[in-house]
């Protein structure tokens, strides 16, 4: 937590004095470059076009009404008034805009994460995003964004910091991927559409982030002198050098589908992206987020992301967070870009007016939106007290803090998050059929993972002992309970009349002993359960891609006397599997951060209570090494602007690039066992309009862009069937090849469609894919616009990326 504190805690006042564009260069084709340019041509900033002025917003896509009331709450504003709207304050939640109590307006409280509401007592914790991604359900994806929404809302919280499209998995090692969903932006997109959706519907302003190119930790912020004053920047933060049609057809894509969804808010991320700060990139926030995909909320900065002030609002930033207007405890140096500089900056003339109403009435249309002026629950001040980030000694102003304390908000969620961990769980493998368990006499319990948290407060570092259920930084969560794997076994062995004959829980001692002598049993038990985890948090990309805490060799340990050994692992993501194809490895089950009823939901699937039907969002490859596009993780030259991350792999990430280079793989992407199986048939594919010509009709901008895009053009329907013995949930996933014809370096297969389908035993369900537009598209670089390529499109329906069992061919578009 450390780092993550440095990272916003080393802002810096400064004065507006004039426009700092992106770029002294305005390179018009910058956003095309794939090759590493030297960096002394590159210069300090260069390679992001500008686009300017920044759009107004004008309520499309139904915001019409609440775009008035906006306006009308912005025409009663002073100019301090105006500038206190869009800078934040420290107060009692992560993010506050304080309150005007003349007009009623009483303040923003934004809070964070992604599954949960981290800065609050009596919350739950929910599954991270990349577990409920394993699920590949809608339905699940609402109702958890649903749930959580709930949870911010009589918690008092306008907004949610959640939910994560960046990082979306370039790299096996980023610390946050399991904060996102997954390395895929069909599954990705789906995600936060479904998310979005749950957390408004419960009232709540939903927040995309981090916008864009967010792909590793290391070097996310500046590198500062001791003195911590913005010109003492030793080193820039790194650069994510993307080209264009990358940015569309990966790292825009799920952010697309946020502003289809209507999200109130998008967060820039940290780094910067093609040589200009992400929050100051004007390319980025001007021109593919407000003017191509049309999205009419704010964009509010990361938490310390704001690097200029004028330069910034111009290029596209509403909102400063964490803001703070003079000083930051002791620390005088720190403060705003924002604030007192945003009036100075209208009274001078730099800044026009009109541009600083548009950033008001941005942030202010999702508010009337939502009802948010309506009998909204206050801030529970409890959550002043609990947070670390801005304690009460940090305060400028007066927060109202009357409300009902310690308020309990979890409800009925728990039995939820047991439900959907349980559906997020992922069989990779099941020898024999060892599960589900079938009333064994006798269980052994391994591993670190199993028990309880006994040395140190949950999920807030890496602790050896205890399980783990929630990654670390802002995503994380505070527990009010959790679930252990070995209680909720105890407990199950208890009903079952299954004897626990004993637990081990000491990596160390399992590694460095002999299991037989440990157990001192003359025959090993029916069946060995070893719980593995890999931690991963904010702010530090992972360094290697083991389980942590030796738990390879704890599963070989426990395999050289054990021939029926059972693995789950609890994990942030990919990790190296070397046990994979041991004989006595039986089943190993992939549960990642699961949250507070982790024990109970792994035992759900142990059982069989629950028939497994998670899918992997990535793909496990064979080695380690195997993977591409590793983080920079140093630079060997001292210029502030050195640290560069070239995305030479362009489309390539994940199956993307271990399908382009035939690389097997221990699991694909889309794999996921069953207890159950599953056969497909029939394939067929309708087209659904007349004429498909290569490029959309140009249709008003709506929020997600082009509704052109998003126009469904065929029907695919196959046939799922449940040819096993027991009832269970097929994900059905539809891969497509495009035409020759596409410009080169194009995937050989993308994930353009899922469903996920319960089927009782022996019984067949039509599934049907909708392709849009945008799915059979490509991003012309040269002509600005989605294209589909002539030729032929082999259209594929399987279970996993690797197990395609059905095709069908389609050519929308003929020379
Ligand atoms: C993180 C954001 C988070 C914010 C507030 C930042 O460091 O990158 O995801 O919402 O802090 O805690």
């Amino acid at each position: 937590m450390a780092a993550h504190l440095l990272a916003w805690g080393l802002l810096a006042a400064t004065t507006v004095t004039g426009q700092q564009y992106d770029s002294g260069t305005r390179d018009a084709d910058a956003f095309s470059y794939v090759q590493p340019r030297n960096t002394t041509i590159l210069g300090p900033y260069g390679h992001s076009p500008a686009v300017y002025p920044s759009p107004n917003a004008t309520g499309s896509g139904g915001w019409e009404t609440a775009l008035v009331q906006a306006q009308d709450f912005v025409a009663q504003l002073s100019l301090d008034e105006k500038a206190d709207m869009v800078t934040g304050q420290f107060g009692p939640c992560v993010g506050n805009i304080v309150a005007i109590p003349r007009l009623n307006f009483s303040g923003l409280c934004l809070q964070d994460g992604p599954l949960s509401i981290r800065v609050a007592d009596y919350a739950s914790v929910f599954p991270a995003g990349v577990t409920v991604a394993s699920t590949w359900d809608r339905q699940v994806l609402y109702e958890r964004g649903f749930a959580m929404g709930q949870e911010f809302k009589a918690k008092g919280a306008h907004v949610a910091l959640s939910p994560v499209a960046g990082p979306l998995g370039r790299s096996a090692y980023s610390g946050r991927n399991w904060e996102g969903f997954a390395a895929d932006p069909y599954l990705t997109g789906v995600a936060m559409e479904h998310t979005i959706q749950g957390h408004q519907d419960a009232g709540v302003q939903a927040t995309a982030k981090h916008f864009i190119g967010n792909e590793q930790e290391t070097q996310r912020n500046p590198t500062f002198n001791s003195s911590g004053t913005v010109t003492d920047i030793i080193q820039e933060a790194v650069s994510s050098n993307i080209d264009d049609r990358t940015i569309h057809e990966i790292y825009l894509w799920p952010f697309a589908n946020a502003a289809r969804a209507k999200v109130a808010s998008f967060m820039c991320s940290y780094q910067r992206l093609n040589g200009s700060y992400a929050c100051e990139n004007s390319k980025a926030l001007n021109g593919l987020l407000k003017e191509e995909l049309g999205f009419q909320g704010y964009v509010m900065s990361d938490w310390g992301g704001t690097h200029s002030g004028v330069a910034s609002i111009e290029s596209g930033l509403d909102m400063d967070m964490p803001g703070g207007l003079g000083s930051y405890g002791t620390n005088v140096k720190a403060g705003s870009f924002f604030g007192g500089n945003v009036t100075r900056a209208v009274t001078n003339g730099t800044l026009d007016e009109s541009r600083l109403d548009d950033m008001i009435v941005r942030i202010m249309t999702p508010y009337y939106w939502l009802n948010q002026d309506q009998d909204f629950p206050s801030v529970d001040p409890s959550s002043a007290d609990i947070n670390t980030f801005s304690p009460r000694s940090s305060w400028l102003r007066e927060f109202n803090l009357t409300g009902e304390r310690s308020r309990d908000v979890r409800g009925d969620h728990g039995p939820i998050i047991r439900r959907h961990a349980a559906e997020a769980t992922i069989l990779l493998k099941n020898k024999h059929n060892a599960l589900p368990l079938k009333a064994p006499k006798t269980i052994a319990v391994f591993g670190n993972d199993a028990g309880e948290v006994v040395t140190g407060p949950l999920n807030q570092d890496v602790f050896e002992y205890g399980t783990l259920a929630a990654g670390g930084g802002s995503g994380t969560g505070r527990f009010t309970y959790l679930v252990s794997p070995l209680s909720a076994i105890s407990a199950r062995a208890q009903q079952t009349g299954t004897k626990l004959v004993q637990n081990w829980l000491n990596n160390t001692q399992i590694v460095s002993s002999n299991v037989s002598d440990l157990l001192a049993i003359p025959t090993p038990p029916e069946a060995c359960l070893v719980f593995l985890k890999t931690w991963a948090e904010e702010a530090a990309d992972r360094e290697h891609l083991n389980v942590d805490f030796n738990g390879a060799e704890v599963v070989e340990s426990v395999a050289a006397f054990c021939n029926n050994t059972i693995v789950v692992t609890h994990s942030s993501g990919i990790n190296e599997l070397p046990f994979a194809n041991h004989p006595n490895v039986t089943a190993i089950l992939a549960a990642h951060y699961p949250g507070q009823e982790s024990g109970n939901s792994i035992v759900d699937v142990l059982y069989g209570d629950v028939n497994p039907s998670g899918h992997l969002p990535y793909t496990i490859a064979r080695n380690g090494s195997d993977y591409n596009a590793p983080p920079t993780t140093a630079v060997s030259t001292t210029g502030r602007y050195d640290w560069q991350s070239w995305f030479t792999e362009r489309l390539e990430i994940d199956y993307r690039y271990f399908d382009a280079h035939n690389i097997p793989v221990l699991y694909e992407f889309g794999f996921g066992l069953s207890y159950t199986t599953f056969n497909l048939s029939n394939i067929a594919i309708e087209p659904l309009v007349d004429s498909i010509p290569s490029a959309p009709e140009s249709l008003p901008i709506q929020p997600g862009g082009n509704p052109a895009l998003w126009e469904p053009l065929y029907n695919v329907s196959v046939s799922v069937t449940n040819s096993g013995p027991v009832q269970g949930a097929a994900v059905p996933q539809l891969y497509v090849t495009f035409p020759d014809s596409t410009p080169s370096g194009t995937p050989p297969r993308q994930l353009r469609g899922f469903d996920k389908v319960l089927l009782d035993k022996g019984e067949s369900r039509t599934v049907s894919f909708e392709l849009m537009r945008r799915d059979l598209s490509y991003w012309d670089i040269v002509s600005q616009e989605w294209r589909i390529p002539e030729g032929e499109f082999v259209v594929r329906v399987g279970f996993s990326s690797r197990d395609l069992r059905e095709v069908v061919r389609v050519t929308p578009v003929s020379s």
